[in-house]
């Protein structure tokens, strides 16, 4: 892939790519046995020091699983903090900046913020910085409420929208572009490809018959419409696709969760006559078959979608 952007993960796709997905397996049990807590590691991963050691060849694969599984852990990012008592609750945020017209390595700058003078999600923060600090912060927002998708971004090592994630009062928080895209400006990325990907599933309805009534609306029964239940929530905001290590790895062939999520949606509704070319369209070593089920992006939805599971059905349904 040729792109003038950076890549958002201060590093090339080719160092960050893992040998395959046996030996993510394999250390996923040395995870388990790991002397060190999963709140170190966490903590450790939310300081952006393991994620940016992974790029490094000569890192251990072991480190490596350790930094795929922690970026994952969505739930946790949100869980809900205490409020801290007195005037004033500083908290230091550090923010991924890259300027496309003043052409530099990518840094992380340091923000302090009162969290008692602000909302108590992170994208209040981001906001905050932006309006009263540093307004050449660029971030992407628009509904506030994890309707739009457009704030996706990774948040102390996961991926998730900034609206719905609470700020963290423990420690210092830092904020970076969803991993391995090119980077437009500081937390703003590229989506063309994600977007070609879902067109390229062609995510309309298609009929080969006209209604029985014409004009009408072809009907559907409340059994064949729960099937849909699961899908249509998507919100096309990348965190699961960007979280993939198939996705990392083949970002142009794999068709990645969210696009094969919605191609499911399309094969399971009743009132779509093209299922069995749908089926056969994504019948592709790369564009479906580069999902082995390890679900990261189960995790990281924050819709609480399970993408991993409707690839199991599409791959269930092909001869
Ligand atoms: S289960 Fe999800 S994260 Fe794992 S390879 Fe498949 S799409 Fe990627
Ligand atoms: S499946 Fe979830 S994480 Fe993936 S694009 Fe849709 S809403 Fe976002
Ligand atoms: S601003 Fe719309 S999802 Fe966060």
């Amino acid at each position: 892939m040729t792109n003038k952007y950076p890549f958002s993960s201060f590093h090339s796709l080719q160092e960050t790519q893992l040998s395959n997905h046996f030996s993510l397996l394999f250390f996923s049990q040395l995870h388990k046995i790991s002397p060190f807590s999963s709140e170190l590691l966490r903590k450790i991963m939310a300081t952006g020091l393991i994620r940016r050691a992974v790029s490094a060849s000569r890192v251990a694969p072991s480190a490596r699983y350790v930094a795929a599984r922690l970026h994952a852990s969505e739930v946790e990012a949100q869980k809900v903090e205490p409020k801290a008592s007195g005037e004033t609750n500083l908290k230091k945020f550090q923010i991924y900046r890259w300027n496309p017209d003043q052409p530099s390595k990518p840094q992380l700058k340091e923000y302090d913020i009162n969290l008692k003078d602000c909302g108590p999600m992170v994208l209040d923060a981001l906001i905050k910085i932006k309006n009263e600090i540093d307004p050449t912060l660029t971030f992407r927002r628009s509904c506030r409420e994890g309707i739009c998708g457009s704030c996706a971004m990774n948040i102390d090592g996961c991926n998730g929208l900034a609206c719905l994630t609470k700020i963290s009062s423990v420690g210092e928080s830092t904020i970076t572009p969803l991993p391995h895209m090119f980077v437009i400006k500081d937390l703003v990325v590229d989506m063309t490809n994600f977007y070609n990907q879902y067109k390229s599933i062609e995510p309309w309805l298609k009929r080969k018959n006209p209604p029985e009534v014409p004009g009408k609306e072809i009907l559907q029964s409340k059994k064949d419409r729960a099937k849909l239940d699961g899908m249509y929530e998507c919100i096309l905001c990348a965190c699961c696709s960007t979280s993939c290590p198939s996705y990392w790895w083949n970002p142009e062939s794999y068709l990645g969760p969210a696009a094969l999520l919605h191609a499911n949606r399309w094969i399971s509704d009743s009132r779509d006559e093209y299922t069995k070319e749908r089926l056969e369209a994504i019948n592709d070593e790369f564009k479906l078959y580069r999902c082995h089920t390890i679900l990261n992006c189960a995790r990281a939805c924050p819709k609480g979608l399970n993408p991993g599971k409707q690839i199991i059905n599409i791959k269930s349904l092909q001869h």
